[in-house]
């Protein structure tokens, strides 16, 4: 097949999973819904036709496995998730594990073993759009996946555990401190991910090298003031919780923007009792807050968490300040990511190297592997919106980056120096 073909069977195949969703007109897929057992038997026919052993973990990620030229060899990760935002786009996540598979069918149709195993894994859940709690799938594999998490509950009151449960898993929490693999065994994890971001399109290149993943903080901030009559109780009287979180949604927006390349965002907002003659008595926002430099991102977080206690002060409304989730800034360093610069350079690509803003498996898998990423241009910058795009000439030139990385790769032998 040709490599122009194989990239067609790409965006072919991304456009055939979104219609694989919880919702009718739009594209939403959880963790452990149905519309993710859908994509994830689509997905394991594919991957085995493409000669890969396919297995489903305990919480729903799907591997294939192609097998070395010799037994005892090492591994090569490669992947991305096929979990969802509500009304998403098709290609954040789906496309990074469907170029992986394209490269392995490309290896397969010529029958060629390389001297590492390659395993293409499709994460159950990065996104973190059930349980507001990211990387559910890449942490369960790297065995970090916190017990206690088994305990949330989604919109519907549904725990982890149930999910797991009901999705034909065993959520044993012994299991949660086992990883799929020790480091020894493994040559890294590279990932293929839109950009989600303007860049490449503004400097007119197709992909992109990411030098670091920005680190996170997700909080879930409840104001809890007094429901009352909105006829009889005055406004002087009042502690209206949805006045108070306003109050403080406007002031992440206002230090947000007085500090560089800080972003911070509130994307949820819960309001009860919920009706139009009821003053508002408790609102929970999630905020999720993000900067490439630690100390920046946790400054931030001291200060905001600081302006909340004086808008609830000043409102005599109560706070519940509860830190959900919090990740590092991930460097890509040397290793893989030298090799993969070396794969665009020989292929005569411009080589660009950036930041991402967005969260990625990478950055899971990052602490027990090396890690490397390659962005491919998407239009407008857009993601996370069911706007999405990328072009079958962008996803060629990362799939050729790709096999050219892993032609490196059987090369060298020692990819970490
Ligand atoms: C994932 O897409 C994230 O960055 O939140
Ligand atoms: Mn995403
Ligand atoms: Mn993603």
């Amino acid at each position: 097949m040709s490599i122009n073909a194989s990239a067609r069977t790409v965006m072919e195949r991304c456009k055939e999973l979104a219609g694989y969703s919880e919702e009718p007109d739009r594209l939403t897929r959880r963790f452990a819904s149905k519309a993710m057992q859908q994509v994830n038997e689509t997905v394991k026919i594919w991957m085995q036709a493409a000669g890969m052993n396919v297995e489903q973990d305990n919480i729903g990620n799907l591997i294939g496995r192609y097998e070395a030229s010799q037994a005892g060899a090492k591994t090569l990760l490669l992947g991305s998730h096929l979990d969802t935002v509500r009304d998403a786009g098709k290609y954040d996540g789906p496309l990074g594990v469907m170029i992986a598979l394209a490269c392995v069918e490309r290896l397969h149709t010529r029958q060629v073993r390389l001297p590492f195993a390659i395993e293409v894994l499709a994460f159950a859940d990065e996104e973190g759009l059930r349980y507001n709690n990211a990387y559910l799938g890449s942490k369960y594999m790297t065995g970090t996946l916190d017990p206690s998490l088994l305990h949330l509950t989604d919109i519907e009151g549904i725990t982890m555990a149930e999910a797991i449960r009901s999705f034909g898993g065993n959520p044993d929490p012994e299991s949660l401190h086992i990883a799929r693999w020790r480091s020894d065994e493994l040559l890294g994890y590279c990932e293929v991910h839109i950009e989600q971001g303007p860049v490449l399109e503004a400097r007119n290149i197709p992909i992109g090298v990411v030098r670091a993943i920005s680190g996170q903080n997700r909080f879930s901030v409840t104001f809890t003031g007094e429901a009352g009559h909105a006829g009889t109780v005055p406004m002087s009287l009042r502690h209206d919780a949805l006045c108070a979180a306003s109050e403080f949604v406007l002031s992440v927006e206002t230090l947000a923007q007085s500090r560089p390349e800080v972003v911070a965002t509130v994307g949820q907002a819960s309001v009860e009792p919920g009706a139009s003659n009821v003053i508002p008595g408790k609102v929970t926002l999630s905020l999720d807050v993000r900067h490439q430099d630690n100390e920046v991102r946790e400054l931030v977080n001291e200060q905001l968490e600081q302006i909340a206690r004086e808008i609830c002060n000043a409102r005599a409304v109560s706070l519940d300040w509860q830190l959900l989730q919090e990740h590092k800034t991930v460097p890509c360093v040397p290793g893989l990511t030298k090799l993969l610069e070396q794969a665009v350079v020989d292929l005569n690509y411009p080589l660009l190297s950036l930041p991402s803003g967005a969260g990625h498996d990478a950055v899971t898998l990052s602490e027990l592997t090396s890690i490397a990423m390659l962005f491919v241009r998407c239009r407008g910058g857009i993601s996370h919106n069911p706007a999405e795009s990328v072009t079958v000439e962008d996803v060629e030139v990362a799939l050729r980056v790709l096999e050219q990385f892993i032609l490196l790769l059987s090369t060298n032998n020692d990819p970490k120096a």
